[in-house]
Order: C-alpha cells, then sequence, then structure tokens
C-alpha cells in the first residue's frame, strides 16, 4: 500500500492526520506500469485508467491545427468566444449562464482544485469517490469528512447520513463547508437520480455548504431519456458545476476544464479569488486549445453525433462487463454513465480468502498477476480497504489502434467485434475462475 493510500484512507476515516500525499496518483501510475507492460509485449487486458479509449474527432483536429499559431498569453478566465461558447453549452441545459460566470481551466482537475484553495472549509466528500478529491484537500490543507454512498448509486453522500456527518465533524472541530458531488459518477458509473440530488442539496443548504457539482461524465450518460438533474437547478446560488472535454470527447491529454459560476456577487467574488489562483498557476489555458474548446462547447451536429456514438459504445461495453461481473457471483449497480463498473465481491468472500484474496488491494493484485487484468481497488477510492471491490475502466476495451476504436464506436454490435469480444471473454474467464474455487 503506497503512502498515498495510506494518507487518504486515513484522512478519508478521519483520523487527525494532515500527511500530504506523496507520488503519482494511483490511476495514473498504474497506467505507466501496464503501458510498459503492454509495450513490452505482454498481455494485459488494462482497465486502469478513467480515460476514454477514442480517437479524436477530425474536426478538433482541424481546429486545433488551424489555431496552431495562436501562441499569446490570454485572459484568464479564457477568451471571449470560449466563455460565450461555455455559457450557451450550459444554457442548453437548464442553466441560462452569462459568458462572465465562465472559467476555463487546463483541465477540471485544475479547475476543481482552485475551486478548494479559494472556498474555506473542510471538504464532505462521498465514500468511494474519484481518487484526486482527497488529494487535492489535503494538499489545499483542509479535512476530508467521507460520507458513505447511498446503495443505489455513487456519486453522492447517502443523505441520510450527510447531516449526522456534518454535525459530528463539527463536534470534533473540523469545519465542513464544502460538498462535492459527481453526476454521473467515477468509479461507480452511477447517476445519482434526481430526487437523491434534491434530498443532498437540502442538507447542504440548511447546513451552509457549498455543492461543487462534477458533471465532467454527463454528456456519455447511456440512456439519454433517464432524467438528470444538475445540483445548480436545484442549489442555484451555491452550487459550481465543474466539467470538461476529457471524457465526452476523449480529449484528456489536451487539457480543457471549465466552471460554472453562479449568477449573482458570491459566485462572482468566487469566480474572481478562482482566478486569482489560476493567475498565479496556470494564466491562461493554451491558446489553440481555447478555439477547440470554443468549437465543442458550441456543440455543432458532427460533436453531437459523435457523443451520442460514444455514449451508447460507453453503455454496450459496460454493460458487457456488468454481466460478466453479476455472472461470477459479484454484486453490481448497474452502470448508467461513463465507462466504469464497480463490482463487489462480498458475496463470495469466502471463495476468493481460500485463494488469500481478503482485501481490496489483494483482489487487484490477483486480478494483475494471475490474469493479466488492471483495475483499481476500491482503497483508492477511499473505500474500505477490507472490501474487495474494484473499479474497471471499461472504455479501455475498444481496441489498441485508432482503425479498431473507429470500428468500435461506427458497430451496430461493437461486443461481436473481435477485438472487443476476445478481450471480453478474457474477463469472463477471469472472473468465472476467480469465483469458482480452487483454480
Ligand atoms: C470525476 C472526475 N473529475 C475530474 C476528472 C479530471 O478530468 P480532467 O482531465 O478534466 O482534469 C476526472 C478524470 O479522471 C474524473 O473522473
Amino acid at each position: 500500500m503506497s503512502i498515498v493510500d495510506i494518507c487518504l484512507r486515513e484522512s478519508l476515516s478521519r483520523a487527525p492526520v494532515m500527511v500530504l500525499p506523496r507520488g503519482v496518483s494511483p490511476n495514473l501510475a498504474l497506467d505507466q506500469r501496464l503501458s510498459r507492460r503492454i509495450a513490452a509485449g505482454e498481455r494485459v487486458v488494462h482497465l486502469g485508467l478513467g480515460e476514454s479509449r477514442l480517437p479524436v474527432h477530425p474536426a478538433l483536429v482541424d481546429r486545433l491545427a488551424t489555431a496552431a499559431e495562436a501562441h499569446s498569453y490570454g485572459p484568464v478566465a479564457g477568451g471571449e468566444s470560449v466563455l460565450r461558447a461555455g455559457a450557451g453549452y450550459f444554457g442548453r441545459r437548464r442553466l441560462p449562464t452569462a459568458p462572465d460566470q465562465i472559467v476555463i481551466a487546463p483541465g477540471s482537475k485544475a479547475a476543481l482544485f482552485a475551486l478548494i484553495a479559494a472556498l474555506p472549509g473542510d471538504v464532505v466528500l462521498p465514500q468511494p469517490c474519484w481518487v484526486s478529491y482527497a488529494a487535492q484537500t489535503l494538499f489545499a490543507g483542509r479535512r476530508v469528512i467521507g460520507v458513505p454512498v447511498p446503495a443505489d448509486c455513487g456519486g453522492v453522500p447517502d443523505p441520510s447520513l450527510l447531516r449526522e456527518r456534518i454535525t459530528e465533524a463539527r463536534r470534533r472541530g473540523e469545519d465542513p463547508r464544502i460538498v462535492i458531488l459527481t453526476v454521473p459518477d467515477n468509479p461507480t458509473g452511477t447517476t445519482a437520480a434526481p430526487e437523491t440530488v434534491r434530498r443532498v442539496c437540502a442538507v447542504a443548504e440548511a447546513e451552509g455548504l457549498v455543492v461543487l457539482s462534477d458533471e465532467i461524465y454527463r454528456d456519455i450518460r447511456h440512456d439519454p431519456a433517464v432524467p438528470y438533474l444538475s445540483a445548480a437547478e436545484v442549489l442555484p446560488a451555491r452550487t459550481v458545476v465543474v466539467t470538461g472535454l476529457s471524457k465526452n470527447l476523449a480529449l484528456g491529454g489536451w487539457r480543457i476544464g471549465v466552471a460554472r459560476f453562479p449568477p449573482g456577487a458570491w459566485g462572482h467574488d468566487l469566480r474572481a479569488k478562482v482566478l486569482a489562483v489560476g493567475s498565479e498557476v496556470w494564466s491562461t489555458v493554451a491558446a489553440p486549445m481555447q478555439e477547440v474548446a470554443a468549437y465543442a462547447f458550441s456543440e455543432p451536429p458532427e460533436i453531437v453525433e459523435h457523443l451520442e456514438a460514444s455514449a451508447r459504445l460507453h453503455g454496450t461495453v459496460a454493460a458487457a462487463v456488468h454481466r460478466a461481473v453479476v455472472a461470477a457471483g459479484a454484486r453490481c449497480n448497474p452502470p448508467q454513465g461513463g465507462f466504469y463498473v464497480y463490482p463487489d465481491f462480498e458475496p463470495v468472500r469466502a471463495v476468493l480468502a481460500a485463494k488469500g484474496i481478503v482485501d481490496a488491494a489483494g483482489l487487484q493484485s490477483y486480478l494483475l498477476d494471475r490474469w493479466g487484468i488492471g483495475v483499481l481497488g476500491g482503497h483508492h477510492f477511499g473505500d474500505e480497504p477490507g472490501g474487495l471491490r474494484f473499479r474497471a475502466a471499461t472504455s479501455q476495451l475498444y481496441g489498441l489502434t485508432a482503425d479498431e476504436q473507429w470500428a468500435s464506436l461506427r458497430s451496430a454490435d461493437p461486443t461481436g467485434l473481435p477485438h472487443v469480444a476476445g478481450q471480453l471473454a478474457r474477463l469472463r474467464e477471469a472472473f468465472t475462475a476467480l469465483t469458482r474455487g480452487a483454480e
């Protein structure tokens, strides 16, 4: 177990430690290890990194190429056209927005850190949650208050526990003032229902918490007919929405994120504080990337179609992996957005224990060492280290080459394509063998 895991777990379990994480974030570290093994010719099924393995849409490449000569520093918040496009993007999602409510950042990760740094107080996190929230909180010198997620979804603290956990934290001398929601969620791949979002927001409002709503997977929900509610619709004056182009358009390496601040004086003041952080840390988002972002956030038809096809593919492949883990005896909420499944092998604990697997780290190591399957144990997400849960990033199954990935995207039956079917068969074999007794 790395120092990062220990710090995050201790922080989430509220031990009075303020040790800063050291070392690369666990998902990136695992990716580097697995990529080296794949490059060396090993047969590894890499489900370890939350990256959409899809090619860049050619229209985005064109924009970038056309903008390559834009090389000056620009405004910290972003240039006018990208701010207008960002405002339009949110406006089409029932969040009327003026350009001066927007800030563009080099990735939503940077925007989130700037927000935590600019806001006062300690941070309430759903447990489990995306790896970086707790690390960022610690780097900002704040404490983490972990609250378990409800049984039917991740990404939000269980609303029936939230108030009591906030009260307990205050009794311990902590100062919870921020709650982060991830809808849809990484690591669980689920989307909190509107009623759950409403209940969490009601507690946040009563307790005076600011909501940071991470909606980076919103555009790749698997079934667009399922109702979606942003916390910003419920608590418009106290919610900042953060999103980006890393997941929906597979542009993680281009580093484009955006934050939408509440209308009114408080939101304006917070935006100014975030810009102060941005001005000292990243200055401005790379000018050619702002051109890309302005185009993407204006949502021309070819980009909308590309997003719809991506969401269908993510849904189909995540559902296939979900069937595989459930068939092997795991419990798992059905994936609804993004590209993750988060199975719980508790129902087969005795079988796993007979193989020496008693916790999440052991499960992660076993799958990699015995089957060449790379997943990230639940402990990396602040989940109980003794649990038998892991996150599988199913978007890694679309193929290794751009040709294979385009074929996956265009296929009416991607799980039937040989390069996808072969990996799914390997997963089914491994999960079945894992839970079957002696191998
Ligand atoms: C929930 C969540 N938020 C934010 C990010 C960071 O994305 P970006 O590439 O925009 O920094 C990720 C990436 O894994 C994520 O899963």
